[in-house]
């Protein structure tokens, strides 16, 4: 088992690019299976999610070509000779039941194990189905927990969901893209990787309007053609370098970055009082060496708001700061995973259900400790970074999932860490 072992190490400082966005690149891979010509996605994050994903689609009938040396993939789609998902597949990666709005479009047709539930909490998916059985579709769970999912013809609709699910809205968006008529989706997600995903999309020539905001019009096409797209910057990624400059003290200097995508992130870390500086080109500095940090309340909430993903590393650099903090988790109902791991590190929080509070203190000291999941692993990776001693990361198979080059970036800002097998 490989795992990362972090020492303390002195402020960071230098340069970061950012990677393309994974939950960007995840809806966009599918999204490719709308079309039987080429996609050529930019910009495609070196992960395993990302290769995952791949084997999917492959296993579906695609043509995949993974050049991840120049972060391209390149999809073509011409002969889906299965609808049926590899449920090995579909249990390493949840974001797998995206390929069931693009199959249903494509070939009236799909077949996908449940995704289960995961550290983070249950993760239901009835809203993907509410959505989907509203174009049209029928779709029916086994005792063994089968998705079949069947749809002669779909046809648009007005779709409200009850909450504004990531997962749901795109899943909608991809089926009801070769709908016949319109659909109306209301409350539907607005974070940027649905405006990405949106973007790629009426590239292939599809018609949808609005994405980003919480009402999408998607007017039904009978075909959507091949097209070239570069995958957004990495919101979470950033958040999380940004959160490497404050919890060191240190200084770094972040590019291929969207600012508008982490107002949130920049207006929590301005108030412990991190300086943010945006520079003319695009890029931001983020600066943590001038004054010592104080206290803030984060609450996590669909985008705009506090994202959910950076709860955890937000969380580390609290237990350093000066004064109590408060976290108010409403995205998930089991994100607290880390607590424990932080706690193993000297850290003084308290939870009660979805709400933590936070003591900051002096000093963290190393421990070892485990990645419960993907984010937690990060959060765990920048406490080890600022605290006495060495501290063990394990399971990194979840950060790796999600963060490209990671301890090479790390090592990059004059982190610590290596990765060992052990
Ligand atoms: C996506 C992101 C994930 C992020 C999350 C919330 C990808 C690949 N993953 O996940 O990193 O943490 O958004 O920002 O993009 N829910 C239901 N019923 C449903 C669907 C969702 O109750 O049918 C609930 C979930 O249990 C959860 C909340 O809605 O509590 C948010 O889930 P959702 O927005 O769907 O997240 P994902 O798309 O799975």
């Amino acid at each position: 088992m490989e795992k990362y072992i972090v020492r303390k190490s002195g402020p960071l400082r230098g340069e970061v690019s950012i990677s393309g966005a994974k939950n960007a690149v995840l809806p966009i891979m599918a999204a490719a299976l709308l079309s039987d010509e080429d996609c050529v996605i930019n910009d495609a994050p070196a992960l395993l999610d990302v290769d995952i994903l791949c084997r999917l689609l492959e296993t579906l009938g695609a043509v995949v070509k993974k050049d991840l040396q120049d972060n391209v993939v390149t999809i073509n789609s011409a002969d889906i000779s299965s609808v049926e998902a590899s449920s090995k597949l579909v249990k390493q990666m949840r974001a797998s039941i995206l390929v069931m709005g693009p199959l249903l479009a494509r070939k009236g047709e799909a077949v996908i194990p449940l995704p289960g539930g995961c550290a983070i909490g249950d993760r239901p998916v009835e809203l993907h189905f509410k959505g989907l059985r509203a174009l049209g579709a029928d779709i029916r769970v086994s005792i063994t927990g089968i998705v079949k999912a069947k749809a002669e013809k779909l046809r648009g609709a007005d779709i409200y969901l009850d909450f504004p699910s990531v997962g749901a809205t795109e899943n909608i968006m991809m089926a009801a893209s070769m709908a016949e008529g319109v659909t109306i989706l209301e409350n539907a997600a607005q974070e940027p990787e649905i405006v990405d995903l949106a973007n790629f999309m009426n590239k292939m020539g599809a018609k949808i309007k609005g994405a980003g905001t919480d009402i999408i019009k998607i007017e039904g096409v009978e075909r959507l053609h091949g097209c070239q797209h570069t995958v957004i910057p990495d919101r979470i990624e950033t958040g999380t370098f940004m959160l490497a400059a404050a919890i060191t003290r240190g200084c770094i200097h972040i590019t291929n970055v969207e600012p508008d995508h982490v107002k949130p992130v920049i207006a929590k870390l301005r108030e412990c009082g991190v300086e943010i500086i945006m520079m003319d080109d695009g890029s931001m500095v983020v600066k943590a060496d001038e004054k010592p940090l104080t206290s803030t309340d984060i609450k996590t909430l669909p985008y705009p708001g506090f994202p959910t993903d950076l709860q955890s590393p937000f969380m580390a650099l609290l237990t350093t700061v000066n004064g109590n903090s408060a976290v108010i988790e409403t995205v998930f109902e089991n994100r607290y995973m880390h607590v424990k791991e932080l706690q193993k590190m000297g850290a003084k929080i308290k939870t009660q259900d979805r709400s933590a509070t936070i003591k900051g203190t002096k000093k963290l000291k190393g421990a070892s400790v485990v990645a419960t999941d993907l984010r937690a692993g990060a959060a765990m990776v920048l406490a080890g970074l600022v605290a006495e001693g060495t501290t063990e990361v394990a399971e990194i198979h979840h950060i790796e999932r999600g963060y490209e080059h990671f301890v090479e970036k790390i090592r990059g800002l004059g982190g610590d860490i290596e990765r060992v097998e052990e």
